[in-house]
């Protein structure tokens, strides 16, 4: 099977389960997000093993299941857990569900993550809109013959996160005094936790956090015109002269400290963006 014939696949058969209505907002569930599928009114839930060509995630605190549902009363399509590419998906595999979307008509993306800070005026717990990312993988999502159905060969990457769902943000976090941070996400592939000298390369690169996804899920996204925003919980802090001994545990712990503001702030995004 071609590629082109995988997504009609798999899209034909998600399309069977949200045909009420086509969703606005296509949603990931990172670390610092899990919890906002307690706040969806479920019409239906797809395991990703009960899905064709998608990625499982093996990560713990990452669950594997689309959801289809109301927020605010819009019709959202949330994927609870991702696949990472440390886990030794290819890059095509990570960003499948990406396609997806936009197979299905889905035009907006919200991605969630936990990140390390190495912004000295970070805090651990504060959250932080991504405005821009520097792309440190390995491999592209987009290399290998282009899919011209669904954008060009040299997308643009000039504005990758919509500057009108970053005001939106801007405005509810203050409008329920919620500190945001906004900055700059660098994404390595992982699986371990950077040394200092690698945190301090991520600032010196203009980095303002750190972590080990998002990245390739935005580019498709943006390859195929979609609007995109994020938001990133700082879960730890590292730099040169920090050695953070960080462990998935207390990754977990910070974002879920955090989490009940990227779930407000998601929610009132839902509610009120155009
Ligand atoms: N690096 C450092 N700290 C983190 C990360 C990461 O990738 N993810 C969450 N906290």
């Amino acid at each position: 099977m071609d590629i082109y014939e995988k997504i009609n696949e798999t899209a034909r058969i998600i399309q069977s389960y949200i045909s009420e209505h086509t969703p606005e907002f296509a949603i990931i569930l990172g670390s610092g997000l899990s919890r906002l599928e307690n706040e969806v009114e479920v019409i239906s839930e797809i395991k990703y093993s009960n899905i064709p060509n998608f990625p499982k995630s093996t990560v713990s605190g990452h669950k594997g299941k689309l959801i289809y549902g109301k927020i605010e009363g819009r019709y959202v399509l949330m994927m609870a857990g991702r696949a990472h590419y440390y886990e030794g998906y290819s890059m095509q595999e990570v960003t499948f569900p990406i396609r997806i979307f936009k197979q299905l008509g889905i035009n907006r993306l919200i991605v969630s993550n936990a990140s390390g800070g190495v912004n000295p005026n970070f805090e651990i717990g504060d959250v932080m809109i991504i405005r821009d990312h520097i792309n440190m993988f390995p491999e592209h999502p987009l290399r290998g013959k282009n899919l011209d159905q669904f954008g060009t060969r040299f997308p643009d990457m000039s504005k990758p996160y919509s500057s009108a769902m970053i005001t939106e943000l801007e405005n509810i976090a203050k409008e329920n005094n919620i500190k945001v941070q906004k900055g700059v996400y660098v994404g390595l592939q992982g699986p371990s936790f950077e040394t200092p000298a690698e945190y301090g390369m991520v600032r010196i690169l203009g980095g303002d956090a750190v972590g080990m996804s998002t990245v390739p899920e935005v580019i498709v996204a943006r390859h195929q015109n979609m609007e995109v925003c994020a938001l990133s919980v700082i879960t730890d802090l590292g730099g040169p002269e920090i050695a953070p001994n960080v462990s998935h545990e207390e990754v977990l712990n910070a974002a879920n400290k955090a989490m009940p503001n990227v779930i407000l702030l998601v929610k009132n995004l839902i509610k009120r963006y155009r």
